[in-house]
């Protein structure tokens, strides 16, 4: 059986570098970073596209500094918004698969309940508009595409909560984390392997199952609960509630981004397990496998 070749972006990103060794075994990986493709220039993306002839094109790149954002919405923009279109635009030319990744930051948080796929998103700062004008863009040119929501993400690389909280743990006796902010940690291993076991099953099955689905670890934390299972039983630091209010940043965040994930669960047959045990398989692991 020919081998297909797959197109992955973002490859340095917590996402990107735990699908490269993924993907690997499922077809001819061409893994691109920002200098082998940025995402910001259309003429690029068409061209790798083209260059590439991938049968399926799997975009783990994105602009997500949720708060830079909002004073450089024109760069959020490109990457967010126009890029994902145009790589559908390129998808469907070429008859491929395209795989995007989106957030819960494209809903307002004012529900309680988990958020469905049907529910209309309505983003309160720069990057969810920026990520729903992409999911849009896949949907308006009706690409054979799978576009996946998923919330806080973290990992044994990059930029994210579990780093910074170890890294701060280290350094102070007192941690105060914002307690009124309620979502879902997701390893980006695990979504790695939920990807992985999605296009396992084979492109024409993935073709047949388009569409927007949450993906998503179950279960459901606040910042500082997710902070205080990272410290874990430790006497140092104590980790403290504190409000938004008490934690001002130049992005609004939704106040509750839970996403509820059966539509992927029907649809794949699989579903990821509650996020305290995807946490405790992240700690105990070696960090991802090196993408050169
Ligand atoms: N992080 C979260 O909490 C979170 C939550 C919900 C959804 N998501 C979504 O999940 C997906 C993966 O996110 P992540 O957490 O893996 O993000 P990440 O760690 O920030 O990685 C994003 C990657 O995109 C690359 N990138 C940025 N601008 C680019 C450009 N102009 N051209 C090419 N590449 C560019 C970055 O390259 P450099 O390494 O060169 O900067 C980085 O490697 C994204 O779609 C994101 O929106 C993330």
């Amino acid at each position: 059986m020919n081998r297909p070749t797959i197109l992955l972006t973002g490859v340095n990103g917590q996402l990107g570098g735990e699908l490269a060794p993924l993907l690997r075994p499922l077809g001819d990986v061409i893994a691109a970073d920002r200098n082998k493709l940025d995402l910001a220039l259309p003429d690029a993306i068409v061209a790798a596209v083209r260059g590439a002839k991938p049968k399926l094109i799997v975009n783990a790149a994105a602009y997500t500094a949720v708060d830079q954002a909002e004073k450089d919405a024109t760069t959020a923009h490109a990457i967010n918004a126009r890029a994902p279109g145009i790589l559908a635009e390129e998808a469907k030319r070429i008859g491929a698969v395209l795989i995007h990744y989106s957030t819960d930051y494209v809903f307002d948080g004012a529900r309680t309940t988990p958020y469905t796929e049907d529910v209309p998103p309505a983003p309160l700062n720069v990057y969810g508009a920026t990520k729903l004008e992409g999911e849009r863009a896949i949907a308006a040119i009706d690409a054979v595409a799978l576009v996946l929501r998923t919330s806080w993400v973290y990992g044994l690389t990059g930029k994210n909560f579990l780093l910074t909280i170890r890294r701060l743990a280290a350094e102070r006796d007192e941690l105060r984390i914002v307690a009124d902010q309620v979502g879902v940690p997701n390893w980006s291993r695990a979504l790695a392997e939920a990807t992985a076991h999605v296009v396992a099953s084979g492109l024409a099955a993935v073709a047949e199952r388009r569409g927007l689905y949450h993906l998503s670890a179950t279960g459901q934390a606040s910042w500082y609960e997710f902070a205080r299972e990272i410290v874990g039983d430790r006497a140092r630091p104590r980790v403290l509630p504190i409000t938004t209010a008490g934690y001002p940043l130049p992005a609004r965040r939704p106040a509750y981004g839970v996403l509820a994930t059966e539509r992927f669960s029907q649809t794949f047959g699989f579903s990821l397990p509650d996020w305290h045990d995807v946490l405790a398989r992240c700690v105990a692991s070696p960090p991802p496998a090196a993408t050169a």
